[in-house]
């Protein structure tokens, strides 16, 4: 089944310097990238992805971690990745969220560690399943940021919306 996936190269792997290691892996996969924008994450957007997580000990840290703040970082790459069981696809290549528990040569198992506080720093985020991509691809991308539609769109006419535009 054809599927898309969000794919977040969070702040530690920005700090890092490891979006080309990632996108490169990323490759192997032959999935098409159909969005891509590096965002200033806000701590309600950071609420929003990890709203399940709420309660968890690390919930607060978790959030830091995604705005930027933990890594003096404040920029995620979010891109939406499409294909042939993509979701599958991109969550092995990922490896498992614990990087200690992550394959050694998976993106998570190469890059990631285990903070003192106990976070889990494991340099990218993957769509776990088919519910949670189209959730997380909605609160991410408007339909304009990507060039390819999985899911219904419908115009709509919007007035008085304030945005920044070139002096
Ligand atoms: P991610 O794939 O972005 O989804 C949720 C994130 O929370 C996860 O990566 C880790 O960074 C973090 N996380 C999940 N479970 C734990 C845990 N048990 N302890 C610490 N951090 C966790």
């Amino acid at each position: 089944m054809i599927e898309q996936t969000l794919i977040l190269i969070k702040p530690d792997g920005l700090k890092k310097s490891l979006t080309g290691n990632i996108l490169t892996r990323l490759s192997e996969t032959k999935l098409k990238i159909v969005g891509a924008k590096v965002i200033r994450v806000s701590r309600e957007l950071a609420e929003k992805h990890y709203a399940h997580l709420k309660g968890k000990p690390f919930f607060e840290e978790l959030i830091k971690y995604l705005t930027g703040e933990l890594h003096q970082t404040p920029r995620v790459l979010a891109m939406v990745y499409e294909g042939e069981e993509a979701i599958a696809k991109v969550k092995k290549l990922a490896g498992a969220t614990n990087p200690e528990e992550a394959e050694p040569t998976s993106i998570r198992g190469a890059y990631g560690r285990i903070l003192t506080s106990g976070i889990f720093e494991n340099a990218i985020h993957a769509s776990s399943g088919l519910r949670e991509a189209e959730g997380e691809i909605k609160l991410w991308f408007k339909p304009e940021e990507l060039v390819s539609h999985l899911y219904p769109v419908e115009e709509a006419v919007k007035e008085k919306i304030k945005e920044l535009i070139w002096a």
